[in-house]
């Protein structure tokens, strides 16, 4: 697996100090509060462990699948989520935690769903930011990193399902994209 990267762009003990701070961040803004935590599986995985473990709130972790890629790194512009979560969000104070913002449609997507679900208010939370990328309009609220506008494995992320258990974020070799 490790002879596949090219560059890692993110070591470990960045993210971890990032995520320290993220959760810093919430702990603070939410105090007193409880918070729903949603999970965009399955990218996020890595980064929300990590990141609840920081917040010193009580959390309800829930997790929602939604896809935009398939098996290619070239996105194919349609979102499927389940539309029907399948627990309790009105009025609670949620946060959707995602892996990676590229094009924004999933955000945009998921954050029109459960903004008809009536919570108590609704954050997003994003480990890398492919600002670049965007195809609609979306920010959010919590950044992990601005991410350069390549495909981008480990720390949850995957290409093709592989690469997911790494420590850190990296670039590929590109014949590992073309074979
Ligand atoms: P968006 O709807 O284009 O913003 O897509 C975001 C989703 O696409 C993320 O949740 C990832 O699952 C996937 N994705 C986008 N860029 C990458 C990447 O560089 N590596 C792995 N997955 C990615
Ligand atoms: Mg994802």
């Amino acid at each position: 697996m490790k002879n596949d990267i090219k560059e890692i762009l993110f070591t470990e003990e960045a993210i971890k100090r990032r995520v320290k701070e993220l959760g810093a961040m919430i702990t603070k803004e939410f105090e007193g509060e409880k918070l729903l935590l949603i999970g965009v599986l399955k990218g996020c995985f890595v980064f929300l462990a990590d990141l609840s473990r920081q917040i010193d709130l009580d959390c309800e972790i829930r997790f929602l699948t939604a896809s935009s890629y398939g098996f290619s790194s070239v996105t194919s512009s349609k979102v499927k989520i389940d539309k029907d979560v399948g627990f309790d969000v009105k009025d609670k104070h949620v946060i959707i935690v995602e892996d990676i913002l590229d094009t924004g449609l999933t955000l945009t997507a998921l954050h029109a769903m459960l903004v008809g679900q009536k919570p108590a208010s609704l954050k997003t939370c994003a480990l890398l930011d492919k600002q670049e990328r965007r195809e609609v309009p979306f920010e959010a609220d919590y950044t992990g990193f601005i991410c350069p506008n390549e495909f981008v494995v480990g720390y949850g992320l995957d290409y093709a399902e592989k690469y997911r258990s790494l420590p850190y974020v990296a670039v590929l070799k590109p014949e590992i994209y073309t074979t």
